[in-house]
């Protein structure tokens, strides 16, 4: 691995190749990837290339297959910007022979130079992905090679990375993210600092953000309503006035108070201090939005995000990016509740199905009953529940007839070897699907009827990846 520095020079000097490209077009198709982290790209790149009097077309993949690749072939551009996708596919990306830009994290699956592509990605320059930085900052750094005035743009760079949850192993945004973080800052638009990390702070009533909590999972308190009211009141914590109160409401002697108070029920619940540090860390503030919605803060933002792109309404997602906070952002708001739904109704299958263990992986296959789309935060959320020394690989039926593999490790168990990427791109390969992504977050598409033999080869991959005696949580 480079330093940080030699990556981020490494990432710099390939934007300026890029910028060429850019410069000589009027026109760009922009591709990009279905979640927060693809949204918050696209938008930096539109926004981006508008500025410069570039037309922009944004058009959204669930995955950048074969057939995604002949129809953006089809649409015949001058110039396609691939943005939090295309690094996977770089070879084949190469072969339809067009001027292309990829400015990607995920883990390119073949090395080497592609003359019609310049190719963004901190994986070729010593980099990594996974946490360092996000698509949208892979975005961001092309953006601002563009003009210094792009620097406004950084904020959206950190919902995409909160987006990919890349604050979430160590609390806080890490490695070239918090250069971005600074852009952030200095343009007078992020604010950020320790606060408590519980989903929902600018939103939900305050007994609600508990009763939601999963990271750790407080025993007594998450999923329980009544306890979580009642745990409030004993600590003496008004719970509404005119409304209900929000975190944000809280001062900070109550703020403390209700903090100290969940660490004391978390240890006397028996959770190690080391799970229950996971209360507290930094927490990312949007200074221009209105106090109280979701995108004052990037968790919520970028969740708000996943709403829309996750069910096919990737331009509601787009439109609130680049600045709507009229019918797209109603739009976005009222698919946020949906999305709860449908999160609520996924952790409860799971818990009805079970998570079944092999030796070196554990697995639950929701069948049609959750949206593939979502499968992979719902395992990420069931994860947090479930025995930590192994991956969590997830199954859903796609509406296509495949089966959708979503799979989650923790950094602990990446720092003693596991590469859930190549595990899952090689299986998925042997089984005639296509897989991909990061170390710790991977996914894959692959025929149905080749489960069981995938669980065995992933099985057998994780176990070569990782010493036995390893069983961190
Ligand atoms: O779909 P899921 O949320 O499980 O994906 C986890 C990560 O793996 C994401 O970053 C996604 O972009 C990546 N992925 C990939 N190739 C696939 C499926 C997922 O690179 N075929
Ligand atoms: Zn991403």
């Amino acid at each position: 691995m480079n330093t940080e520095e030699q990556t981020y020079d490494g990432l710099i000097k390939a934007c300026l190749g890029a910028r060429e490209a850019i410069l000589a077009s009027r026109e760009a198709v922009v591709v990009s990837h279905v979640d927060a982290d693809g949204l918050s790209s696209a938008a930096i790149m539109c926004t981006a290339l508008g500025r410069i009097g570039i037309d922009a077309n944004p058009v959204f993949f669930k995955q950048l297959d074969g057939s995604a690749l002949r129809s953006i072939a089809d649409l015949n551009p001058n110039l396609t910007i691939f943005t939090d996708l295309g690094s996977g596919m770089i070879g084949e990306i190469s072969e339809l022979d067009i001027p292309a830009v990829v400015a990607d994290h995920h883990r390119p699956s073949q090395a080497g130079k592609h003359s019609q592509i310049a190719h963004i990605n901190p994986h070729l320059a010593g980099g990594d992905g996974s946490i360092q930085i996000s698509g949208a900052g892979c975005a961001y750094l092309l953006a601002r090679s563009l003009s210094p005035a792009n620097k406004d743009l950084a904020q959206l760079a950190v919902v995409g990375a909160v987006g990919d949850l890349q604050d979430q192993s160590q609390r806080r945004l890490v490695g070239l993210n918090r250069r971005i973080l600074s852009d952030a800052q200095e343009a007078g638009l992020l604010a950020f600092g320790p606060d408590i990390r519980l989903f929902g702070r600018q939103t939900r009533p305050v007994w609600k953000m508990l009763e939601y909590c999963q990271d750790p999972f407080l025993p007594g308190l998450s999923g329980d309503e009544e306890a979580c009211i009642a745990f409030l009141k004993e600590l003496g914590i008004r719970l509404g006035g005119e409304r209900w109160r929000r975190w944000i409401d809280l001062d900070q002697g109550e703020k403390s108070r209700v903090a100290s108070a969940l660490m004391r029920h978390g240890l006397r619940a028996g959770l190690a201090s080391q799970r229950l540090e996971r209360l507290v860390g930094e927490v990312y503030t949007l200074l221009l939005e209105r106090e109280g919605t979701e995108l004052r803060d990037a968790t919520e933002y970028s969740t708000l995000l996943n709403a829309t792109a996750r069910y096919g309404h990737s331009r509601i997602g787009l439109a609130v990016l680049m600045g709507d906070r009229d019918q797209a952002f109603e739009d976005a708001q009222r698919l946020l509740g949906q999305h709860r739904q449908n999160l609520v109704n996924g952790i409860k299958l799971v818990r009805e199905v079970g998570i079944t263990p092999m030796q070196r992986v554990q697995f639950f296959d929701a069948g049609s009953a959750i949206t593939d789309t979502i499968v992979g935060i719902v395992a990420g959320l069931c994860f947090q529940m479930a025995d930590r020394s192994k991956p969590l690989l997830a199954f859903a039926d796609t509406p296509d007839g495949c089966l959708k593999v979503s799979a989650r490790g923790t950094m602990e168990l990446v720092h003693v070897g596991l590469d859930l990427s190549s595990a899952i791109s090689r299986s998925a390969q042997a089984v005639g699907g296509v897989g991909g992504g990061h170390n710790v977050a991977a996914g894959a598409t692959i025929p149905p009827h080749k489960k069981m033999e995938f669980l065995e080869l992933m099985d057998r991959a994780i176990d070569a990846q990782m010493p036995r005696q390893a069983k961190p949580g």
